[in-house]
């Protein structure tokens, strides 16, 4: 498998996974106290923010949608549902936002919708990995060439992931602390 791809899988699941810790932090206050702590919270946030949303989409967008089309075409309505995909994720970090802060400022509804958006947003993230897999990656396989994926490989690595490239759980953690005190 083209490293590019192999990172896009680690970026997904990194994706995921900060999706599925919010919504189980929300879920889990909701059988209890109803507390959280949320700075840790804003900081899984900020991480989907500055990198899914802000860093990796786009690239795939400039860098692999654009070799892609350059090769086939015939794939620009694919290429453009994944685009508007792009978007809407966007629409769901802004929903996620405003839950949490409502949540956090004791508005009533804000820790339940909180829980809800989260479970929406991965639902979504996933289809749109499937979709994007199913309709664009298995065509890149096949079109692109060593150089176009040198290309995308070389955007990729420069877009450091910091939860991607955590190989366990426990770096995992490490990253999301240290990446709290950046977002701090
Ligand atoms: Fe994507």
């Amino acid at each position: 498998m083209p490293n590019a791809l192999r990172m896009i899988k680690d970026r997904q699941k990194a994706m995921f996974s900060v999706l599925l810790a919010v919504r189980t932090i929300a879920r889990r206050a909701m059988r209890s106290d109803g507390k959280a702590d949320f700075p840790h919270l804003k900081s899984l946030l900020e991480y989907l923010d500055r990198f899914p949303e802000k860093l990796h989409q786009p690239n795939e967008e400039r860098y692999l949608f654009k070799a892609i089309l350059s090769r086939e075409p015939s794939l620009s309505r694919v290429v453009a549902r994944a685009q508007r995909d792009h978007a809407a994720s966007k629409g769901y970090l802004v929903r996620l936002r405003a839950a949490l802060q409502d949540w956090e400022d004791n508005v009533e509804g804000g820790m339940s919708q909180t829980a809800i958006v989260a479970d929406d947003y991965v639902r979504f993230a996933r289809r749109h990995a499937r979709i994007e897999e199913r309709d664009l990656l298995s065509v890149a396989r096949k079109v692109l060439n060593e150089k176009d994926w040198q290309e995308v490989e070389r955007v990729f690595s420069a877009a450091a992931d910091p939860l991607a490239a955590s190989k366990s759980r426990q770096e995992c953690t490490m990253a999301v602390r240290q990446f709290s005190g950046l977002a701090a």
